[in-house]
């Protein structure tokens, strides 16, 4: 966290900077028990990506001339309106202490927060457009952000609660490494957050491939999916109360001993369970589309050919394809099998390729 302080002149600015990667998740989270504190029906695991390929970078500053709070996301000016800015800017300012700079002569008492306006400027490392979660890293780096310049004390696991009010994905990019988010039991949501299973030396093998295979933007949100699943599909309530518990289970233990097989397996029968509760939604959500079909072929009958699983595939709420490869060497074979079957081509849908290593939430 690189922390900046200017003064020009009489009048003063206060900044700070932080940078947080996004996450995938491995074990999805999909459907609110609680729409409005953004309460999930089943906990979910991710990995947290290196934040050099799809991060977002976020800088917040505060200053006595400021009129209002303001907020510009990749360089345009976008409103803080929504309940899920107001509740991330309500509950980091009733958190803030005082913050002093003697050497720029700047004392920010606790009870000033309150009145003092600030300016966010936020930026994604990644084309907007390129359909690739951006909630996740943008939430979570500005809760982290504001932490940081109002001198907030709570701990990354209490500041995850905060970014879930944001988005509740954004609660897992709080950590680096393999995050879970628990759902917890508490009505007002408090002990609904993001605890690291992992960090990110742990499974340094693994690499991430991510084939963007449309650029468009998805149809169906993921909050509006998410709210039609919960109100018409009974899969759902199969998969939250009967499925996940144990799959979870399944999954850290998989990460504590680095098992690939396993891991992978419970990858891929999560995002097919995913996409199958989708299906079952009414009207039905379609998220993938035929390239993703074919991507998840490749994979299975590579996996067969093999006779154990080499590479894991996972889908969020749109058609690109997340690949993690079990090490470099499978990771570049991957690779050539793709670019072989799925040049990129700006006639076909698929277009890109980005590549993203899991790792700790980096200072700026
Ligand atoms: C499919 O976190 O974007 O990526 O809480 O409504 O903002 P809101 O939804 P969001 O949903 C993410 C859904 C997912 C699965 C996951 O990341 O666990």
């Amino acid at each position: 966290m690189a922390i900046s302080r200017e003064s020009e002149g009489g009048k003063w600015v206060l900044m700070t900077t932080a940078q947080t990667p996004t996450n995938i998740a491995v074990i999805k989270y999909w459907g609110k028990r609680d729409e409005a504190l953004i309460l999930p029906v089943n906990d979910s695991i991710s990995v947290t990506l290196d934040p050099s390929h799809l991060c977002t970078i976020t800088t917040v500053a505060v200053s006595p001339d400021f009129e209002k709070d303001r907020m510009w996301l990749n360089r345009k000016e976008i409103s803080l309106s929504g309940a899920r800015y107001q509740n991330c800017l309500r509950e980091i300012r009733s958190r803030a202490n005082d913050v002093e700079d003697k050497e720029k002569g700047i004392k920010i008492a606790k009870k000033d927060w309150e009145k003092l306006h600030v300016h966010i400027d936020s930026y994604n490392n990644f084309p907007t457009a390129a359909g690739l979660a951006s909630s996740a890293a943008g939430f979570a780096c500005l809760v982290f952000a504001l932490a940081n310049l109002m001198n907030v004390k709570e701990d990354h696991s209490q500041l995850s609660a905060i970014a879930r009010q944001g988005s509740g994905s954004a609660c897992r990019s709080l950590y680096g490494g393999f995050v879970k988010w628990s759902m917890g039991k508490e009505k007002d949501g408090s002990d609904s957050l993001a605890i690291q299973l992992a960090d990110e030396k742990h499974w340094d093998d693994l690499v991430i491939i991510i084939a963007v295979v449309s650029s468009r933007q998805k149809e169906t949100s993921s909050t509006s999916g998410m709210r039609e699943t919960v109100e018409t599909s009974l899969l759902l309530q199969h998969r939250a109360k009967e499925v996940v518990p144990k799959r979870v289970l399944a999954m850290e233990e998989a990460i504590q001993n680095r098992d690939f097989v396993s891991f992978a397996q419970l990858t891929c029968n999560d995002s097919n369970q995913f996409h199958a509760v989708c299906l079952d939604t009414s009207p039905p959500i379609f998220y993938m589309n035929d390239t993703s079909h074919r991507i998840i072929s490749l994979v299975e009958k590579w996996n067969h050919s093999e006779g154990e699983p080499q590479v894991a595939y996972t889908f969020d709420a749109g058609p690109n394809s997340v690949l993690i490869a079990r090490n470099r060497k499978t990771a570049v074979s991957l690779l050539q099998r793709l670019l072989f079957q799925f040049p990129p081509n700006p006639e076909t849908e698929l277009n890109s390729y980005v590549l993203g290593d899991k790792t700790i939430l980096q200072d700026a």
